[in-house]
Order: structure tokens, then sequence, then C-alpha cells
């Protein structure tokens, strides 16, 4: 199966800290899958999404979308990679419709097209009726929501969420969850990090878990528990590869 994301020894330690975010991690991720990156907390998953988008510059390795190089071919990274950060990164100020406009036309995009895009997403999204609201005014759920739209308006070929389901509602994580389903099905590709080991269980085609920077397992859910020594569910193996202490 053709590669989407592939990783190689990627070493990064910030500045003024004593051990390395990340320590050597490599992994790939196969198109048209949705892919859990899960890990403790601190194990490098958004530096390592960072890094995927240009924002962290590792100390070296490499990490590639589509065979292209992440921090040099910045321009083909940013047509075709779509990231919806963890923090919500919409104005409050502003409508959902003006956000969208904004995000839009930063990214090259027809005014027609934008309000094509938007007008199927915010339905699609349960978000229609709120479109001429500030998103200031939002619920948690409705602004992770709006945050996925704008991050999908140039329709890219790959996708990477940092925890989109953390503290939603029922009904926007399942919501969100079925129209992650829904847009792999249109030949994409997913990659999100979630701490819902359940939600992981049910939603993705493989995981990677990864702690201290390195890689440690991948593979389906269904094979790792399988493989996984006592293990009835994805939280055991997760449990039995990362340990029981307690990260900060
Ligand atoms: N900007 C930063 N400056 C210094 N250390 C950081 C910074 N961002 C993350 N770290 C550290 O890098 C490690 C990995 O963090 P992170 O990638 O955020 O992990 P995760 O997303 O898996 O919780 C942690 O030890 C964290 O404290
Ligand atoms: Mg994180």
């Amino acid at each position: 199966m053709p590669v989407a994301i592939e990783i190689n020894d990627l070493r990064k330690t910030y500045k003024g800290a004593l051990v390395p975010a990340l320590d050597g991690l490599s992994l790939s991720v196969k198109k048209n899958q949705i892919v859990g990156l899960l890990g403790p907390n601190g194990a490098g998953k958004t530096t390592s999404i960072n890094v995927l988008c240009g924002l962290v510059l590792p100390d070296t390795g490499t990490a590639a979308i589509h065979g292209k190089d992440c921090i040099r071919s910045t321009f083909f990274i940013k047509k075709i990679l779509g990231v919806v950060p963890q923090q919500i990164a919409l104005f409050s100020n502003l409508t959902a419709w003006e956000n969208f406009y904004y995000i839009g036309r930063l990214y090259g995009i027809k005014d027609n097209k934008i309000k094509e895009r938007s007008g199927y997403l915010l339905e699609r999204l349960g978000l229609e009726k709120h479109a001429d609201k500030r998103v200031g005014r939002y619920s948690g759920g409705m602004k992770r929501r709006a945050n996925i739209i704008a991050s999908l308006l140039h329709q890219p070929e790959v996708v990477i969420l940092d925890e989109p389901t953390a503290g939603v509602d029922v009904q926007s994580r399942a919501m969100i969850l079925d129209f992650l389903q829904e847009y792999r099905q249109q030949d994409k590709t997913i990659l999100y990090t979630s701490h819902l080991l359940e939600e992981a269980e049910q939603l993705c085609d493989e995981v990677v878990i990864i702690d201290e920077g390195k890689f440690i397992v991948s593979g389906s859910p269904k094979t790792l528990i399988e493989e996984t020594p006592e293990c009835r569910r994805l939280e055991d193996v997760f449990l039995h590869y990362t340990g029981h202490s307690v990260r900060d």
C-alpha cells in the first residue's frame, strides 16, 4: 500500500530541555487509512505533528508527506496537508463565515469556492444555523467542529488532527468521528491523536504507539490485541507497552 506520511529517525531537543522530545522517532502511515497516533503525555505526539506541518524544525531526521520533504517543500505541503491543532485556531470576534473567508483567502481559494465548501461542511458538521454567530459565543464542541472545517477548506489529501475529540460533548464527538470516516472514504489519509483508546480502537485502521519520543509498536487494533499477551482491549495493549507510571 502506498505511503502517505513517512517519518525517519527524527530527533528534537527543545532549547533548555533536559530530555529529547523526539528521540529517533520513525513511523509511517499508509495512504487512505485512519491512523491513531497514541502515547502518554509528553510522548512527542504534538512535536511530531508540528514537524510534519513545518512549525518545528527537527535537529536531525526527515519527515515527508506524499514523498515530499516537510521542511523543504513547504508550498507543496501546505497544499496537500490540513492540520487541526489542539488549540482552537479561529478568531473569536469573527463569525464562522468570516473566519472561513479569511482563512480560505489565505489559501488562495476563490470566494465562490469558499462559500460552496464551507456551506457543505457547516451543514455536514451541524453548524449551518450558527454560521453568522461570533465563534467566541460557540460551545466547546461547536468551536472544535468549526476548527475542523477551517482546516478542510482546501480539501487536503492528508489531514492531521491533534486531539480533535478532547473535551467535547458526546454528540459532537460522534459527529466528528462519523465525519472523519466519511472523509477517509474520499481517498484521503487521516492521522489523529487521542487519549480515548476505546475510540481509537473502534475508529482506526491502524494505531502507532510512541513513548519518550520513540516508536514503540504499530498495527491494526485487532492484531495488536491478539498479539499482545493477556490483552482484550487496545487500552491493555497501551498499558502493556507504556507502563502504569503516571506522566506529567
Ligand atoms: N515548546 C516547547 N519547549 C520545551 N519543551 C517542550 C515544548 N513543547 C513540548 N515540549 C516537551 O517535549 C516533550 C514532548 O511534548 P509533546 O510533543 O507536546 O508531547 P505530547 O503531545 O505527546 O503530549 C515533553 O517533554 C514536553 O514537555
Ligand atoms: Mg500533545
